[in-house]
């Protein structure tokens, strides 16, 4: 009673309110910001630095991209449910048509091709194969990801396939979704559902997409689906979610005939404002978050609490054996990295660190992300210190305010930044770090989350009010450079 009393407390709640508030701000940081961009000259690359074997690629997502949300047997995903409450998307809007890819994959795939990329990554929409999340199979749902895998394949272009890219069926959220243990099993017999209907034709596999965002978004600040908050969630989704990373990556291997298995991590090299001590420790701490916590459990080096203590809370979501099985050898890993991040020490509890603002001058993309292409070096070399195979760079790329002038779309700050990054990728691989490929974020203009449809990342503008796609300059810049 007495505990209880104090876990509603006034200033208990007040406290728990404030760090929720913050941990928002900061788990914003990743998708948030003010409008602001410059263009900087950058010296010229070539594509036959980075090897005759090298995977160029696009990389996009089922939510972002499909629509037809209720569409052929199609379950309601968090996602549906989410965008469709007011005051959750910014511009009122929401993903039920998105690009309509589900109707046009085949003029979409064959415009890939004209820009040639090889590599297509795609994610599953799990409700549209299973739409209570478990049991009933929506064989209508199965044959479009047959179709699209078949069409891909016709057309020279290599499916690289994410099982979970967030938007986890309703039903099973309904159940308590990634906070719930029985996840594990709910997951495993849809990777082993996906796996054997698709194994015959796709190598690539990936488990999850950065679980660092869907716990801290969906389950720690609630700013993304499904909404929840609070610290207990956040960790045990946190524990479930390297559970299945690793079991995902088991399943694979035992349904694939010669699967190239990997799962995906959000990065950001992590640099303290200043060099006193304190700010380094701040940047350690933050470092555990946001680029250690999911990767560590999976090489059999356990949750990195050493540095964050309050994280031995997670221990209450184990049981014996977890340790072992959090670990899986995946044949590569997938780095995802946008920005870099400064930090200071702050108030915020547990964390005790906090994201120090660009300065002014500071080149913004349109999500006010710092343009920081030494960062993803900085990032690369660091997770290359780890034992892993092979790094691909899984998703890279940038929004920019871009305008439909006479037909044209004239985006230099997209290429330039591309170039840029590709450019330390390259410096990362001449060092000596087995990276072995790269997929540009995104194909074509989507649905960017709770921002909707404002920032637009593509290499081809959509105009979403006719579904018409323009190939910006950015998309003509890499079709001369992979030509
Ligand atoms: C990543 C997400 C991807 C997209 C890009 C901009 O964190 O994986 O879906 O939103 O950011």
């Amino acid at each position: 009673m007495l505990l209880l009393a104090f876990y509603f407390s006034h200033e208990r709640i007040m406290v728990r309110l404030e760090f929720i508030k913050q941990l928002a701000a900061l788990s914003a940081m990743w998708k948030v910001g003010p409008v602001l961009a410059r263009n900087i000259p950058n010296p010229e690359i070539n594509r036959k630095d980075f090897g005759n074997n090298f995977s160029w690629g696009v990389a996009t997502s089922a939510y972002q991209i499909e629509g037809a949300w209720n569409v052929d047997g199609k379950g309601e995903s968090v996602w549906d449910r989410f965008s469709s409450k007011p005051g959750h998307i910014k511009d009122k809007s929401n993903g039920n048509e998105a690009i309509n890819f589900y109707h046009r994959y085949e003029t979409d795939l064959k415009l890939l091709k004209s820009l040639n990329f090889k590599n297509f990554r795609f994610s599953f929409s799990w409700a549209r194969i299973l739409p209570d999340g478990t049991g009933r199979i929506n064989e209508k749902g199965v044959d479009f990801y047959n179709r699209l895998i078949d069409n891909c394949l016709d057309l020279g272009i290599e499916p690289w396939a994410m099982l979970y890219h967030w938007d986890l069926p309703q039903a099973l959220e309904d159940r308590g979704g990634w906070a719930n243990r029985d996840i594990l099993g709910w997951f495993s017999e849809y990777s082993d559902l996906c796996t054997r209907r698709y194994g015959d034709r796709i190598k690539h596999w990936m488990v999850l997409n950065e679980p660092a965002g869907f716990t801290t978004l969906g389950y720690l600040s609630g700013i993304h689906a499904p909404n929840r908050t609070g610290i207990g969630k956040f960790l045990a989704s946190v524990h479930h979610a390297c559970l299945c990373q690793a079991e995902g990556g088991r399943i694979i291997r035992r349904n694939v005939n010669q699967g190239h298995i990997g799962t995906t991590f959000s990065c950001s090299h992590i640099e303290p404002h200043k060099l006193k001590d304190s700010h380094q420790r701040a940047a350690l701490r933050l470092d555990v978050v946001l680029n250690r916590l999911f990767i560590e459990p999976s090489l059999g080096l356990g949750y990195p609490y050493n540095e964050l203590p309050f994280l031995r809370k997670i221990e209450k979501f184990m049981v014996p054996g977890d340790q072992e099985k959090l670990k899986f050898e995946f044949d590569f890993i997938g780095l995802q990295n946008y920005f870099r991040v400064v930090t200071k020490p702050s108030l915020i509890p547990f964390i005790w660190a906090n994201r120090v603002k660009p300065d002014d001058d500071a080149e913004l993309t349109e999500m006010g992300w710092e343009v920081a292409p030494e960062g993803i070096y900085n990032i690369i070399k660091q997770f290359s210190k780890y034992p892993v195979k092979e790094i691909i760079v899984t998703e890279n790329g940038a929004a920019f305010p871009d305008r439909l002038i006479n037909g044209k779309v004239h985006d230099p700050q997209r290429i330039d930044f591309y170039k840029r990054y590709l450019q330390n990728i390259l410096r990362a691989k001449n060092e000596g770090v087995n990276i072995t490929g790269y997929f540009a974020w995104t194909f074509i203009d989507n649905f960017e989350w709770v921002e909707g449809y404002r920032p637009r990342f593509g290499l081809v503008y959509n105009d979403f009010s006719t579904q018409e796609r323009i190939i910006k300059d950015s998309g003509y810049w890499f079709r001369d450079f992979l030509k």
